[in-house]
């Protein structure tokens, strides 16, 4: 985990993060039999579906990623075998679940991940192959939090992103080319009804997600599907949360994103007790 080259950021990781190891055979066997468990699980509790966390530098993106994943046994070495992890977990749910148990994944779009654009859609062409239900497209990780909205302050923005509302629309309108029955689910930065309907239109996703909208007010999903409401209340922005001052030796765009986490953890912490939430 890098959150930069200096002394106090590198103080900072080795105090946040444990230093990850290679997992052995019996390691991996464990893993996925916790996610069938889960799934499992899941199912019995009368869910309709699960998503596989594919994203964010979490363990499955960490297998996907050659960045992360440095494995010269059959779970590294290409892409093909850097998704044999996820396609295990993916295979073994199926086995265990209802068939109409829906398995989604959560996928990062190439663009910020250190994987080559092909390198991903050989991926993607390979959990579309073992019949996923539905992949969303996101982006970023810890080091690098592109979900949260944050460019690094090198990054000069991009004239796509800056038009659009949506972080990851070009590439999910690329994965559409190549795989066009795929159920595809776009989330990161809709905050009004007409950039939610015109990604659907511009068919760059099926489904939209939204999350920091829906810890200020959980029923924005409703207000973006009622009819009765013009655009113009259909809509709901939100200010970047500035990062606190004790965080000034970290990357900007890690303290933001840390920030903006905090702060919208702590309005679903107000939601579940009853209490007003408020926009930052
Ligand atoms: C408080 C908070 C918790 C989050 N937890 C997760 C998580 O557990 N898994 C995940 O995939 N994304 C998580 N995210 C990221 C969101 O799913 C989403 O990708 C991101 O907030 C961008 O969407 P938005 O612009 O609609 O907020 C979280 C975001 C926030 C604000």
């Amino acid at each position: 985990m890098a959150v930069g080259d200096e002394y106090l950021q590198r103080i900072g990781a080795a105090l946040a993060w444990t230093w990850p190891k290679e997992m052995t055979h019996a390691d991996i066997k464990m893993v996925i039999q916790q996610f069938v468990d889960t799934a499992r699980l899941m199912a019995d509790a009368g869910f309709k579906g699960v998503e596989l966390h594919s994203a964010h530098g979490y363990l499955l993106d960490q297998f996907l990623n050659a960045k992360t994943n440095l494995r010269t046994d059959e779970y590294g070495g290409s892409p093909e075998r850097r998704a044999r992890f996820v396609l295990e977990v993916l295979s073994e749910i199926r086995k265990v679940v209802p068939p109409t148990f829906c398995v989604g994944i959560k996928l990062n779009s190439a663009d910020y991940s250190s994987a080559t654009f092909e390198d991903t859609m050989t991926q993607i062409r390979l959990f579309v192959d073992a019949g996923v239900d539905f992949m969303e497209i996101s982006g970023g990780s810890y080091e690098d939090p592109k979900m949260m909205g944050y460019p690094k302050d090198s990054e000069p923005k991009s004239s796509r992103t800056a038009a659009r509302e949506a972080f990851f629309l070009e590439f999910a309108k690329e994965v559409r080319k190549r795989h066009p029955d795929l159920v595809l689910m776009l989330t990161g930065g809709f905050r009004t009804r007409e950039g939610a309907e015109s990604a659907i239109a511009e068919n760059a996703c099926d489904l939209v997600g939204i999350a920091r909208p829906a810890a200020v007010n959980p029923s924005f999903a409703n207000i973006l599907l009622d009819k009765e409401l013009p655009d113009e209340k259909a809509q709901l922005w939100l200010d970047k949360v500035r990062p606190p001052f004790y965080s000034w030796f970290l990357p900007r765009h890690i303290s933001g994103g840390g920030a903006e986490t905090t702060y919208y953890a702590g309005q679903i912490n107000r939601l579940a007790k009853g209490l007003a939430t408020y926009a930052p």
